[in-house]
């Protein structure tokens, strides 16, 4: 008896380590998240660890301020691939690679830039914030996510969420605008529609939070240089996004290429340590922007790659987007004992943290799928028209010009009128320009069979060319009304597209005077990544509307608001300046000390269109705020609420913005700070109640200069509009 126990023991021993050295526990998928770290971690060699440190590109790189030597022979035991593809074959290829010719088969995780859509794409998030409709933003996401991630991508470097107050930086076109808050509501929809409930789907890749942080405030909205930026200033005004993306769970940040005020986004333990890691407890990881490590470089703060290797990882970035820094010098500066093996173990757990969680190690490869089971499916495009709908701001409607239902012969003149790649907008991903519907296309159909649709270029986008002029003055002598289509280029907006004036070339402003001349009802439509210098345009125009970079849906949105099948709803995300001189302008100034001197002499003071600005076809009335209690305690709540009466004739959405305001406080806060806002649809002759619950600690609190926030007693007035009602805490 005793032998034959004997025997199944020594077999039983055989068969466990057996299966012990075949199925490791890291690639137990039953094992929780946190062992699996763990036991590959202590598998791991040094130049394993650093390898998962490193991003290189897979595919054509399309991104053309970034070129660098591809790396071509791609080792197995590589972390990530930035990758440029629009299917899984490449992607599946490349990570057999890793999955069956390293060592412990990690796999790679694939990243790119869905910013706003993959295939399908969305209007740019500058006018996405104009819809203020975070759960339209948090479905777009999603599709973009689902389109991705069944194309090979894992991880997208979005949501773009730098506060920005300078339209001469071409990236405004990326984030949601000027307002801290603003871009915190849709910080939080992107993280929830990116990963949604489960990272590991099929539908879901891990969201990025960019460009970690200050990028926004780039000196003179020119891109990649010096930021000055306060604590005060940091706190109040760029931290907020990132504070409650990390809350939201977000997978990843990158960090930014500006210098926050003597110390680099990518070399600053500051933000990426103490607070990132420290305080809000982030258990992901920071990608740096490309290049951002060897950067530090040009930027004085690294004498060679070497040196901006140690600074950079010392500071708390995890992995080197194509920087070429840590694959060459991070295992030597850790054998120097200049990187403390814990610090290295600690960056590599969360990589590996991030790429368990997205499921990639039980299911390394994207199922193959055919382009029309993952791009443009129904529901997709449905998403983008309405979303493109929303976004369209309407300026200015003098006399009712629009909606335009009575012109038997429209004119559609000018740049933007019959282009599809200009509409994409920057950052389009893998959006096909032959998709998009054209203006004069979207207005054709529209208007069948109701009104004749004629077009003319009239002009190029810049240029001293007038050759085109007479042929649209002719086409517009014959129409009834001239739709005067004018904008920006694709790569007019977008990374290291800074330009001196938000103005539009003279061009197109002659062009207008000229058609002007004619005495017909001009509709100044833009595209535009970014809010337009339009005090020349205004007075000749008799309406203006916006539809920034539309994306796919290109024209259609515009014709159903132009006939006016769609009353349009959008409201400003960002101030448009009078002028480029009063640059930087924005809503949530402190006040002057003389608020009645200190203006241009030989221009206006305020904007031309300000902050949340934005018309219906219909006409609201804000009645009085009623407030639930004028005086509360610390630690009590209060209700705001205020009617809203459809006085016009037809339905329409309105956003209500809330603000609040700190009279006299510790510190100057701005004049009013947005907290809330909602949107609803009131019927024609219906009034709606609009609600704001306020919880002071949330909402009328302040930061200080290392984020510690501050409820003080005293008076708080709540805004809406032009209208303001006080309240007191008091202790
Ligand atoms: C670029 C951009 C960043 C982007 C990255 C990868 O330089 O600054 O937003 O995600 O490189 O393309």
């Amino acid at each position: 008896m005793k032998k034959v126990t004997l025997l199944l023991s020594l077999i039983a021993l055989t068969l466990f380590s057996g299966y012990k050295a075949e199925n490791p526990l890291y690639k137990d998928a039953k094992q929780p998240i946190e062992k699996r770290i763990e036991d590959l971690l202590a598998r791991m060699t040094l130049e394993e660890k650093v390898m998962q440190l490193n991003q290189f590109t897979l595919g054509r790189n399309d991104n053309a301020n970034n070129m660098a030597d591809p790396v071509n022979d791609i080792p197995a035991q590589i972390g990530s691939l930035i990758y440029f593809g629009s299917n899984a074959d490449l992607r599946n290829k490349v990570q057999k690679k890793a999955m069956e010719q390293s060592r412990l088969g990690i796999p790679i995780i694939f990243g790119y830039d869905v910013i706003h859509g993959f295939r399908t794409i969305y209007p740019i998030s500058l006018a996405q914030a104009c819809a203020w409709n975070p759960k339209l933003v948090e479905q777009a996401c999603g599709v973009a996510a689902q389109e991705a991630r069944m194309s090979g991508v894992d991880w997208t470097f979005s949501p773009m969420i730098d506060v920005a107050r300078d339209g001469r930086w071409g990236r405004v076109a990326e984030g949601y605008g000027e307002d801290p808050y603003t871009n915190a509501v849709f910080t939080v929809a992107s993280v929830k529609g990116y990963q949604g409930k489960d990272m590991s789907s099929e539908k879901n890749v891990a969201a990025c939070l960019k460009h970690y942080v200050g990028y926004g405030a780039s000196e003179a909205g020119r891109d990649y240089v010096y930021s000055e930026i306060s604590r005060q200033t940091l706190w109040d005004t760029y931290m907020l996004p990132y504070e409650q993306g990390v809350k939201a769970g977000a997978a990843t940040l990158m960090s930014s290429f500006n210098d926050i005020s003597g110390t680099p986004g990518s070399a600053n333990h500051y933000t990426l340590t103490e607070v990132l890691k420290n305080r809000w407890k982030h258990d992901g990881f920071v990608v740096s922007d490309w290049g951002s490590i060897e950067q530090l470089r040009p930027q004085g703060v690294a004498a060679n790659k070497k040196e901006a290797a140690l600074k950079a990882f010392i500071a708390g970035v995890e992995m080197d987007m194509m920087n070429r820094c840590y694959d060459n010098h991070l295992g030597q500066l850790v054998t120097e004992g200049k990187v403390p093996e814990n610090l290295l173990n600690d960056a590599v757990r969360r990589v590996l943290r991030v790429k368990f969680r997205l499921g990639l190690f039980d299911r390394p490869y994207t199922r193959t799928t055919t382009e029309k089971q993952r791009f443009y499916l129904p529901e997709s495009m449905k998403i983008a028209e309405q979303l493109a709908e929303e976004s369209i701001v309407l300026l200015k409607n003098q006399n009712k010009t629009l909606p335009l239902n009575k012109a038997a012969k429209i004119a559609v003149i000018g740049p933007i009128a019959q282009t599809k790649w200009h509409l994409l907008g920057s950052w389009a991903a893998q959006g096909n320009a032959e998709d998009v519907t054209t203006v004069v296309d979207a207005l054709k159909a529209e208007y069948k069979g109701k009104a004749e649709v004629t077009y003319a270029l009239g002009c190029d986008f810049d240029g001293q060319d007038k050759k085109n002029f007479e042929e649209a003055k002719n086409v517009a002598a014959n129409a009834d009304v001239v739709v005067l289509c004018l904008g920006e280029k694709k790569n007019w907006s977008g990374e290291n597209a800074s330009r001196s004036t938000i103005a539009l070339p003279q061009i197109q402003e002659e062009l207008a005077v000229e058609l002007k001349k004619l005495g017909k009802p001009v509709i100044l439509v833009l595209s535009s990544g970014r809010p337009l210098e339009l005090n020349r345009l205004e007075p000749i125009s008799d309406a203006i509307l916006t539809m920034w970079h539309p994306g796919t849906p290109g024209g259609k949105p515009l014709a159903r608001v132009l006939s006016g099948r769609v009353n349009p709803s959008g409201k400003l995300s960002m101030t448009f300046p009078y002028s480029t001189g009063q640059i930087p302008i924005y809503y949530n100034y402190r006040q002057s000390a003389r608020p009645h001197q200190g203006k241009y002499q030989d221009i206006q003071s305020t904007p031309l269109y300000e902050f949340a600005h934005g018309l219906s076809y219909t006409t609201f009335q804000y009645g009085d705020l009623k407030v639930s209690a004028t005086q509360i305690k610390r630690g009590e709540k209060l209700t705001v609420e205020i009617p809203v009466s459809n006085t016009g004739d037809r339905d329409g959405v309105e956003t209500v913005h809330w603000f609040i305001q700190d009279p006299v406080s510790t510190i100057s806060r701005p004049i009013k700070e947005l907290k809330y806002f909602e949107k609803q649809l009131v019927k024609k002759g219906e009034t709606k109640i609009y609600q704001f619950d306020i919880d002071p600690e949330r909402d009328l609190s302040f930061v200080d200069g290392d984020g510690k926030r501050f409820l003080e007693t005293g008076d708080y007035n709540i805004l809406v509009k032009n209208k303001k009602i006080k309240i007191e805490i008091v202790d």
